[in-house]
């Protein structure tokens, strides 16, 4: 069969006589955490949603939204989403755990936010520091514009108050899976885009996933290199009309 899809789908198949089987290099495991020692911090404040919402109700409400009010989210709904979607959630044995399950607890995903219109937020590219839950300012102004084009022109990029974006560290997966890890790093990804889906809904909040990018468009925002760390997804998020 040919195509590269195909090919992966095939080529990465587990069967009873075929699981590669290799010994792990424990002092060559990629760190869990990326940190952007040099960034300016801010810290996330704890958000507890005032009034919870079933997940049965979560679950029936949630559809996507691309449309949103012109108006701000809080600093605390950001932050509660950003837990919500990839936060640590439990520490065992001394391993920190997170809200959404991930391969082998390798946890190749991070998080990337365009702040268009958070209140007590300057507009512009963060980093979700998942170990101390703390934003990164990467670079400050105005992305809404960018972020849009490198969405194919999505509107409901620039009419967000926030994008997520979903980066894969490859290596994280692949250094215990091999040329599999690709299946679960987007995997995992879907995870996080479902919690963060659920998240919003449950505090009146709207979203919408994006798939449609331009890769290396979306990577020069963040500023990375595209080979080992590369975007796999983003969402939209603000409030709803
Ligand atoms: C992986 C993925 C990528 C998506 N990409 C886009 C996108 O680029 N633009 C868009 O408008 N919707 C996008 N969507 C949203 C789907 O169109 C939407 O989920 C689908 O129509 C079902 O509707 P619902 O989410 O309201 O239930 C995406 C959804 C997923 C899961």
């Amino acid at each position: 069969m040919s195509g590269i899809g195909n090919k992966f789908q095939q080529e990465t198949k587990y069967e009873p006589n075929r699981i590669p089987r290799h010994s792990l290099v424990w002092e060559t495991k990629p760190a869990l955490y990326k940190e952007y020692p040099e960034a300016h911090k801010i810290e996330l404040v704890c958000f507890e949603p005032s009034q919870p919402m079933s997940l049965d109700r979560a679950l029936k409400q949630r559809k996507s939204i691309r449309d949103f009010e012109q108006k701000p989210i809080s600093k605390g709904q950001l932050s509660y989403l950003l837990w919500a979607s990839t936060g640590i959630q439990r520490i065992e044995d001394g391993y920190e755990f997170r809200t959404a399950p991930s391969a082998g607890a390798l946890y190749p995903i991070e998080t990337y936010v365009v702040v268009n219109d958070v209140r007590k937020l300057e507009v512009g590219v963060y980093h979700y520091c998942i170990r101390t839950h703390q934003l990164e300012q990467l670079k400050p102004g105005k992305f809404r514009q960018e972020i849009t084009t490198a969405a194919l022109g999505q509107g409901m990029c620039a009419r967000a108050a926030a994008v997520f974006i979903w980066t894969a560290v490859f290596e994280r997966c692949k250094w215990k899976y091999g040329q599999r890890a690709y299946r679960y790093i987007y995997l995992d990804a879907g995870h996080i885009a479902e919690n963060l889906a659920l998240a919003a809904v449950s505090i009146n909040l709207g979203s919408c996933e994006v798939g449609a990018l331009y890769d290396d468009q979306v990577n020069a925002i963040l500023g990375i290199d595209g080979i080992k760390e590369s975007v796999l997804c983003m969402a939209v998020v603000g409030a709803t009309i």
